[in-house]
């Protein structure tokens, strides 16, 4: 396990990420029922965007600071919201205004969208990484972390009792039985807790990731993409985030947000909305 999220933090795949997390804990949380929200592959739970790790790759200075400066006319509210929930993170370390220096990784983002007696468990297999997101809730009773496999968990965990749920699934795609991995444990899940809401990131790289987009066609998600034009061979250069069972009006906030969100990214970047995986050969519809 070598990857650490430090690296990409707050990158264009995080911008995609997260402004979708963003927005589905809040349509989720709409109703007055209790939600349960499980993140499999938490990561550390914030990151210093000033740090050696961020800056020795530049990742968010493309990703989420190009969105920050951009004039807030315009803005879609899901872009919004989510830069808000950035800002407010940041401003705990400091004065916030401009680019971000602390960025939040998806526990964060849930916690900042949980009600009093919603229930979240973050999972984190990496010891330093699990240390570092343990340290980040320290004393924190809504949160409870666990240093284990996030599969493993999901198995454990669902159906939950509140019956209404999220998952993101966000593993680090090093290991090449990764895909198969993921798909039996969703399809356990599924299987287990049919109506709940899974968010699943991917990268769009090579065949295998082409194939393992195409295999999460039959839970028949909501897809989203970004895809950057113009990187450096061996760079992630587009992503994906399947949304089985989102709530209602996702969709129509994403259709407004992505245009916006590949715009600010820069010349070349596109994005696809579809009730359908798009493959290289039919991205439907796109910017
Ligand atoms: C892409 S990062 C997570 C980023 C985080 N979800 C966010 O959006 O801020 C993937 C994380 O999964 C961890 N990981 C790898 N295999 C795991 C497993 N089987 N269970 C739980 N965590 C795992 C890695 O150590 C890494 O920190």
């Amino acid at each position: 396990m070598n990857y650490r999220h430090g690296y990409h933090a707050g990158n264009f795949a995080d911008v995609l990420k997260h402004t979708a997390l963003c927005e589905l804990l809040r349509l989720l949380t709409a109703k007055d029922k209790k939600l349960f929200v499980l993140d499999t592959h938490a990561g550390a739970g914030g990151y210093d965007l000033a740090g050696n790790l961020a800056r020795r790759t530049g990742e968010a200075e493309a990703g989420v600071a190009r969105l920050a400066v951009a004039p807030r006319t315009g803005m879609p509210a899901a872009v919004a919201r989510y830069l808000a929930a950035v800002a407010a993170y940041d401003r705990k370390f400091g004065p916030a205004g401009g680019q971000p220096r602390r960025y939040p990784g998806s526990p964060r983002l849930v916690r900042a969208g949980l009600r009093p007696g919603d229930r979240f468990v973050a999972c984190e297999l990496h010891p330093e990484e699990a240390l570092a997101l343990k340290r980040e809730f320290a004393g924190d009773r809504a949160v409870e972390v666990r240093q284990a496999d996030g599969y493993k968990v999901l198995k454990a965990l669902l159906p939950p009792v509140e019956r209404r749920g999220l998952v993101l699934i966000d593993p680090p795609f090093e290991a090449t039985d990764e895909y198969e991995k993921l798909l039996r444990a969703l399809r356990q899940g599924v299987r287990r807790f049919a109506t709940g809401c899974y968010a699943v990131w991917y990268p769009i790289k090579d065949e295998m990731a082409a194939a393992f987009a195409r295999d999460l066609a039959a839970f028949r998600p909501l897809v989203l993409e970004l895809r950057l034009g113009g990187i450096a061979p061996g760079k992630l250069a587009a992503c994906g985030l399947a949304v089985i069972n989102p709530p209602w009006r996702f969709e129509e906030a994403m259709r407004e947000a992505l245009p916006w969100v590949a715009a600010r990214l820069g010349p070349g970047v596109t994005w696809v909305v579809d009730a359908a995986p798009a493959t290289p050969a039919a991205p439907a519809p796109s910017g």
